[in-house]
C-alpha cells in the first residue's frame, strides 16, 4: 500500500499555487504513479516520420515505460505498437532501428505478426488446432497503441484510450511544430545529424522546468557561456566572430534580457519562452536562404514566418522544441532520480546546409555529453536531486510573478522570467494524476 495510489487528495496536495512538495521528485511510488497515469492520459512523442521513411522500416522506443515500435506500415501510415510478442512476451523488435520487411518475426519462437500487429502466422500451428489459441489473448497479435497522430511529421500517441483529442490536447501550441516545418522552403524536416543522449542523475521534471527557467543562464552559465565570451573579447579586432561565440553569447546575456522576451503558456501545460525576442533571434543570415523562403512563400509570409524566433516551447509532459535553431530534446523517465535525456536535431529540406551545421555545432555545444553548457545544468538537477533528500525544508518553489486567478487565464503572454508555465505544468499534472477512469 502506498501513500499515494489510492488517495487522490493527497496528491492534489502536493502542488499548492506557489510550491510543489519534494515528493514529486524523489519519491518512487509518484514516479510508478506517473508511468501509470502522466504518461498514458497525455498524448506523448514518440519519433518523427523521417526515421522511417519507407515501409517496414522501424525505431523502438519507450512511451513512460512501455517499450514500442514506431513502424512504417504496408500502407505508408505511421503505426506504435507495444513492443511485446503476445506469445512469451519477448520484445519482438530488438534493436533500435532497422528494416524488418513486411512483418515482424519474433525471435523466439518465429511467430510473425504485420506491421500493423495483427498476427500472420505461427509454426507448427497443427498444434494449436484443438488447443483453443482463437480463444487467447496471444492470437491478437502485437497489441496496437490506438490512438496514434502525426502532425506534419511529429508522432505522438496516447497510451489510455479517452480523454482529449490531439488537436484539443495540444491547442494553439502546435504553432511552434508548425514555424519549424515552415523553416523549410519544402514545408519539410528530417532527423539529421544523429541524436546525443546520455542519462541524468535527476527527476525528468527538473529537465523541463529548467527549460523556461530563465533566471539561471546568466549564473548557471558564467563559467562556461561567460569565458567563452571573454576570449572572445580578447581577440584583435577585426576577427570574424566564430558561429561558437554566436551561439554561446546570449546564454550570458543580463535578467532585462530575459525579462524582455516574454513568455507564453497555453491550456494543458504546454507553453514557451520568446515570445518578441530570443537568444536564437541574431544568427548571422545564412547566404541563399531567405531567397530560397520568398521564393516558396512569398515576402511577406517568408518574414512572418523567420520573425517568430521562440526560444523553448515545452510539450507537456516531456519534450521542448526549439524552432528557430530546429532541434527538438525529450526527457525520458527511467527513475525517480533518473533520465534519459535525447537531443535530436532536424534538417530544413530544402535549404542551404549551413543551416544545419549551425543547428548541430549548437546541439553539441549545448547538449551533447561533452559539452560544456549542458553539464552547467547537470550539475545543479543532480545537486537539487541530492539536496531534495534534506528534511530541512519540504517544497519546491515557483512562486515569481505569481498572480492570483492566473489559471485559466492562459495564451497570455507575460514576464519572460515569470514562473507561470512551471506553474501551468504542475497545475496540469495534478489534474492528469488524479483523473478518475479511462475515458472522459
Ligand atoms: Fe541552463
Amino acid at each position: 500500500m502506498g501513500h499515494y495510489r489510492d488517495h487522490p487528495d493527497a496528491i492534489r496536495a502536493l502542488v499548492r499555487e506557489r510550491e510543489v512538495h519534494r515528493d514529486l521528485f524523489i519519491d518512487p511510488e509518484i514516479h510508478q504513479l506517473e508511468m501509470e497515469r502522466l504518461f498514458a492520459r497525455t498524448w506523448v512523442y514518440v519519433g518523427h516520420d523521417s526515421q522511417v521513411p519507407n515501409p517496414g522500416d522501424f525505431i523502438t522506443t519507450t512511451v513512460g515505460d512501455q517499450p514500442v515500435v514506431m513502424v512504417r506500415h504496408s500502407d505508408k501510415t505511421v503505426r506504435v505498437l507495444h513492443n511485446r510478442c503476445p506469445h512469451k512476451g519477448v520484445q519482438v523488435a530488438g534493436e533500435a532501428c532497422g528494416n524488418t520487411g513486411k512483418f515482424f518475426r519474433c525471435p523466439y519462437h518465429a511467430w510473425t505478426f504485420k506491421t500493423d500487429g495483427s498476427p500472420l502466422g505461427v509454426p507448427l500451428r497443427k498444434g494449436y488446432e484443438h488447443a483453443g489459441l482463437d480463444q487467447c489473448e496471444a492470437s491478437k497479435g502485437m497489441a496496437a497503441v490506438q490512438d496514434v497522430h502525426n502532425h506534419r511529421g511529429f508522432v505522438f500517441c496516447r497510451l489510455m484510450p479517452g480523454g482529449e483529442s490531439f488537436a484539443d490536447f495540444f491547442g494553439d501550441s502546435l504553432s511552434t511544430l508548425d514555424n519549424m516545418v515552415d523553416r523549410s522552403p519544402e514545408g519539410r524536416l528530417e532527423v539529421a545529424g544523429g541524436v546525443l543522449r546520455y542519462t541524468h542523475a535527476c527527476n525528468w521534471k527538473m529537465l523541463v522546468d529548467n527549460q523556461t527557467d530563465t533566471c539561471h543562464p546568466m549564473v548557471a552559465h558564467e563559467s562556461s557561456a561567460g569565458t567563452a565570451v571573454k576570449v572572445w573579447e580578447a581577440a584583435p579586432e577585426g576577427t570574424p566572430k566564430p558561429m561558437a561565440v554566436e551561439l554561446f553569447a546570449p546564454f550570458v546575456a543580463p535578467y532585462e534580457f530575459f525579462e524582455n522576451m516574454r513568455i507564453r503558456v497555453w491550456k494543458n501545460g504546454h507553453g514557451h519562452t520568446g515570445v518578441s525576442d530570443s537568444l536564437h533571434a541574431a544568427y548571422t543570415p545564412v547566404p541563399g536562404y531567405h531567397e530560397s523562403m520568398v521564393a516558396a512563400y512569398g515576402e511577406e509570409r517568408a518574414r512572418a514566418i523567420l520573425a517568430d524566433v521562440r526560444h523553448n516551447t515545452i510539450y507537456f509532459p516531456n519534450i521542448m522544441v526549439k524552432g528557430p535553431i530546429q532541434t527538438l530534446r525529450v526527457f525520458k523517465p527511467i527513475a525517480a532520480d533518473c533520465t534519459l535525456v535525447e537531443s535530436w536535431t532536424f534538417r530544413l529540406v530544402g535549404a542551404p546546409d549551413k543551416l544545419l551545421e549551425r543547428t548541430l555545432m549548437y546541439n553539441r555545444l549545448i547538449n551533447a555529453p561533452t559539452s560544456v553548457v549542458g553539464h552547467d545544468d547537470q550539475e545543479m538537477y543532480e545537486r537539487s536531486q541530492q539536496g531534495l533528500h534534506s528534511r530541512g525544508r519540504e517544497w519546491v518553489n515557483v512562486a515569481r510573478l505569481y498572480e492570483p486567478g492566473e489559471e485559466g487565464r492562459e495564451n497570455e503572454v507575460t514576464n519572460g522570467t515569470n514562473e507561470w508555465q512551471m506553474r501551468n505544468q504542475y497545475r496540469a499534472w495534478a489534474r492528469y494524476m488524479t483523473e478518475t477512469g479511462d475515458a472522459a
